[in-house]
């Protein structure tokens, strides 16, 4: 894919719980996004302090640190044209309660913290992102439109 780029997409414990993890990966490949990588995880709290090594000493970073380490998390990375923008625009501002009328977190998140889930906010995060939970080994790469082109030489 010419210039696509790759983000970072993770399903916090609250999407995970509610048994939502279909229904965010399906709006993405809805979208006509490629999943390239996708593990689930049992965080530990060191872990996530180097994941949002950025929020360091902000006051909210305890709380949010014991809720996103309470319950597995489902890490993904998307590829496709302008994803980065267009993945942040899909699941919409930090607060579920003022993110725009039809976004993931409006949709199924709480407040600002319990927000559904995670996506890198630009090109250098989400390298680093990836790179934080996947080795280059891991990204599969591979032709979207090659099933559905086998199908039509079947059927011809
Ligand atoms: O995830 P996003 O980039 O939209 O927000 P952030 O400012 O990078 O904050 C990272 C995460 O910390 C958010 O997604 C929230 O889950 C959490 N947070 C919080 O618990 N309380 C706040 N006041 C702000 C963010
Ligand atoms: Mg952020």
């Amino acid at each position: 894919m010419k210039n696509a780029e790759m983000t970072c997409l993770i399903i916090k414990p609250d999407g995970v719980g509610k048994g939502l993890a279909g229904k965010i990966i399906d709006r993405f490949e809805t979208e006509g996004f490629q999943l390239m990588a996708m593990r689930m995880i049992r965080p530990t709290q060191s872990l996530m302090e180097g994941f949002y090594a950025e929020h360091k000493g902000k006051p909210f970073l305890p709380a949010f640190l014991e809720f996103v380490v309470s319950g597995p998390l489902v890490v993904c990375v998307w590829k496709g044209m302008d994803v980065i923008v267009r993945v942040r625009q899909i699941i919409g501002s930090t607060d579920s309660q003022k993110a725009a009328p039809g976004t993931l977190r409006r949709v199924w998140g709480t407040d600002q913290r319990r927000n559904l889930v995670h996506a890198s906010d630009s090109g250098s995060s989400a390298q680093r992102e990836i790179e934080y939970f996947f080795s280059p080994e891991e990204l599969s790469d591979y032709q979207p439109n090659a099933w559905k082109q086998a199908e039509e030489i079947v059927l011809c």
